[in-house]
């Protein structure tokens, strides 16, 4: 796959696209420029494969609802560090998920700290879509999601996490890990390998100009029991406005929450930026907040427009986004970044 991969500039991918119109209102029907514009972005390089889930949705003219959810569960099913329940455990050596999801319509759904089920991000959607709330954590998720016929997974680490976690109670030191997903492998260290983020977020555009997002995670490594990042959080993790657009984080989810970061780059495109600069306006943001111990962390965003253009930017150099449309379905854009 790896000679597959080509990294391209992001400002190359926007010259190709038309100039965003942030803002304007959502036409009832279609909207007349989306067609055969339908794309998917995703927080992770490995993503191809999840936004090729997604793209099989939305070529048929699926609904990127349905594409959102189908990408993530790639990534959620394959063993990796950071999602799904492969992912790294908690402190106390227990894997909790953290997910959510949200629509062109405002609908969302969202679980957080959910053990031993396979998809958190389907769990999310049915609470969106078959309870008055909008977020289950902990025993209730799950008791929700076993009602709903999710099967309850064995209570075991992945050869990888068990590992990963016994290296870590070496010196069981809680201290959240710059750029997990390039700092090594977690067959020799308890990080992500270069292929990992710690997050997968994903945003759906569909070819009637209808925008949705998810976002999934088994969180930070070794955190806390009971810890919930931004991941599962509507506006920190996950933002769509059909009207404006949509975005996603990964990185510091403490620091992500604490602006709401993606909400926050949504009303950033609303008040005319492109995807690209409401990104970077965004890290700026975090930057500013941080001081001199943003040098210590990583927060990104991706962002997609209601034109279907789109862009990300990162606090860090490392991070890379992958992008799926007609014309390439295994594009891979290196972040800019801000801290140089
Ligand atoms: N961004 C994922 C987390 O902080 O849990």
């Amino acid at each position: 796959m790896a000679n597959r991969r080509k990294f391209l500039t992001s400002s190359a991918a926007g010259l190709a696209l038309l100039a965003a119109r942030p803002g304007a209102a959502a036409p009832a029907g279609p909207r007349a420029n989306a067609r055969g514009k339908a794309l998917v972005i995703s927080t992770w390089d490995d993503g191809i494969a999840a936004n090729q889930a997604a793209w099989a949705i939305l070529k048929k003219g699926g609904a990127a609802l349905d594409a959102a959810e189908a990408g993530v569960m790639v990534t959620e099913a394959s063993q990796n560090c950071c999602v799904g329940l492969g992912g790294n455990p908690d402190r106390d050596g227990i894997v909790t998920l953290d997910a959510c999801i949200m629509d062109h319509q405002f609908n969302c759904g969202s679980v957080a700290a959910l053990e031993r089920i396979k998809h958190p991000i389907s769990v999310a959607r049915r609470v969106m879509e078959k309870t008055p709330h909008v977020m289950l954590v902990g025993e209730g998720a799950q008791q929700f999601a076993v009602a709903q016929g999710f099967p309850l997974e064995p209570a075991q680490l992945s050869p990888d996490a068990e590992k990963a976690y016994k290296e870590w109670l070496k010196t069981s030191q809680y201290k959240p890990i710059i750029n997990i997903e390039n700092s090594g492998n977690r067959k020799t260290g308890p990080v992500g390998g270069p292929q990992n983020h710690d997050t997968i977020a994903l945003l759906a555009f569909d070819a009637t100009g209808n925008l949705s997002g998810s976002c999934t995670t088994s969180g930070m490594g070794f955190k806390m029991r009971g810890r919930v990042g931004d991941s599962p959080i509507i506006g920190a993790g996950l933002y769509v406005d059909n009207e404006v657009g949509a975005a996603a984080a990964t990185g510091q989810g403490e620091d992500v929450i604490r602006m709401a970061g993606a909400h926050t780059v949504v009303e950033l495109m609303r008040q005319g930026r492109t995807p690209q600069a409401a990104c970077r306006a965004a890290v700026e943001r975090v930057a500013r907040i941080k001081g001199a111990a943003a040098k210590d962390i990583q927060v990104c965003f991706i962002a997609v427009n209601n034109q279907g253009q789109h862009g990300a930017f990162a606090l860090q150099k490392g991070f890379s986004y992958a992008v799926c449309n007609a014309a390439d379905q295994r594009q891979l854009f290196k972040s800019e970044y801000l801290l140089k």
